[in-house]
């Protein structure tokens, strides 16, 4: 297994480009299920999570070509509809088949995907949904197997919670239904919104994009005509790096990203004391005075992103002062918590709320990555930090961040990939 080895303390400096978006990439790559014709998709990341995507597609019978962040993807020979126990488990984003294969072949087989280090991610709103719109469903063997005899029927659905992937379930399983099907309490990420736009592109009738209520016209399984589309820019990868320049206290900028996707993680770095310069798809962030402590209360966008909140947990242990930061949307998203520490973080739990004091003197240490995010956090605490300091189980990084280290490497970090 590889792991990251840093050495603290150095500076960093000029630019990093952002990737694609891995959560937009992801329902795109799944939608090409309800194309008629060949889907050309560019400006896809080039990380595990989407090669274990593709791999799926291909054991359906899918055919792809997929290179330097560009794929064409083929799934008029998909003869299977049966997602494995295999793929599912390595990757839970793999329940984006459902919704495409049910509506358009009638049944699918999916393996539940289990729970993760962050949470146990039911995915009980997916399959409610599903059944509101005429689909038999059976959870036998560790399987979800779905049917529907005839196409699936638009209905009104109205989700109890926000669930970014189960609307994205829903909203290509209404693409090809029969009839209209309105989603209330819809996620509004940009990633659902890119989502929603291609295949309004490709020919279906889908209203309110962006908010939190959608209509879809579904074609009665008449599958769609793709466009080339390229994916949006990564905001959490973006956040992520800016916070490598806060934590440095240094001088950088990001390129090809998107700011306005990024509101309120823009408005934690100025909150905190750094200020940001922002043209068009770049942002500079230059160093603090002095860096203020932060709250944070992580909800669903356009709120501040939980997928921030490891990152920004390791940034505000360079403070001036108690932070506080409340995880609200998964229950166990702390995992980096007693990482950080093992550097001499300063943190105290009680429930879903972090509270830490700092400024903490933070010495290299070897620490172990426990989920994506969380991975990034010690990379981040790494940077800053006195001394060596050792990533460990770095295949979770892998699955989100496209050459991390090069780009961390041609900003001045000093920071190496080796084997155990
Ligand atoms: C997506 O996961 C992202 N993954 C996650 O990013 C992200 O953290 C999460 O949204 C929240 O923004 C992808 O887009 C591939 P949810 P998802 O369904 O869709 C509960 C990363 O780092 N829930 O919006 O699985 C659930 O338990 C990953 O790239 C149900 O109870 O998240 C959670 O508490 C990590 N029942 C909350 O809703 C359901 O049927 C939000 O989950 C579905 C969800």
């Amino acid at each position: 297994m590889d792991y990251l080895q840093i050495e603290g303390g150095k500076k960093l400096s000029g630019t990093v480009e952002i990737s694609g978006a891995k959560n937009a990439a992801l329902p795109l790559i799944a939608s090409t299920i309800l194309s008629k014709n060949v889907v050309n998709i560019s400006n896809i990341p080039n990380v595990k999570d989407i090669r274990t995507l593709l791999n799926l597609l291909n054991i359906l019978g899918a055919n792809f070509w997929y290179e330097k962040n560009r794929a064409k993807i083929d799934t008029s020979f998909i003869t299977s509809t049966t997602a494995v126990y295999d793929i599912v488990r390595t990757m839970r984003a793999s329940i984006l088949v459902l919704g495409p294969l049910l509506a358009r072949f009638g049944h699918c087989e999916v393996s539940l995907p289990g729970g993760c280090a962050i949470g146990q991610r039911p995915i009980d709103l997916h399959l409610k949904a599903l059944s509101l719109m005429g689909a038999e469903i059976e959870i036998k063997n560790g399987y979800v197997l779905t049917k529907a005899k005839k196409a699936l029927k638009g209905t009104h659905i109205i989700f109890d919670k926000i669930t970014v992937t189960g609307t994205e379930n829903i909203v290509m399983a209404a693409a090809l239904a029969k009839g209209t099907t309105t989603i209330v309490n819809a996620a509004k990420e940009p990633e659902v919104i890119q989502l929603c736009e291609v295949l309004k592109k490709s020919g279906v009738d889908i209203e309110g994009i962006g908010t939190d209520e959608l209509k879809i016209v579904g074609t009665d399984r008449e599958l769609l005509n793709f466009e080339d589309f390229s994916v949006i820019p990564d905001r959490i990868e973006a956040g992520t790096y800016l916070c490598a320049g806060a934590i440095t206290n240094s001088k950088i900028t990001i390129k090809k990203c998107d700011p306005n996707h990024m509101d309120a993680i823009l408005t934690k770095f100025t909150q905190m004391g750094f200020d940001l310069k922002i043209k068009d798809n770049e942002i500079t962030i230059l160093p603090a005075k002095k860096i203020y402590p932060i709250e944070i209360i992580t909800s669903e966008y356009p709120g501040f992103p939980t997928d921030m909140q490891a990152q920004f947990m390791a940034l505000s242990l360079k403070a001036d002062g108690t932070s506080i930061i409340e995880e609200r949307l998964f229950e166990n998203r702390f995992m980096h918590v007693s990482e950080l520490m093992r550097f001499g973080a300063n943190i105290h739990l009680k429930g879903n709320i972090a509270t830490i004091n700092g400024p903490c003197k933070l010495y290299g240490a070897d620490v172990m990555a426990t989920d994506l995010r969380a991975s990034s956090a010690l990379v981040l605490a790494g940077l800053t930090a006195k001394g060596t300091t050792k990533v460990h189980r770095i295949y979770h990084l892998d699955r989100g961040y496209e050459n991390l280290e090069k780009k961390l490497k041609n900003l001045g970090a000093s920071i190496e990939r080796l084997k155990e």
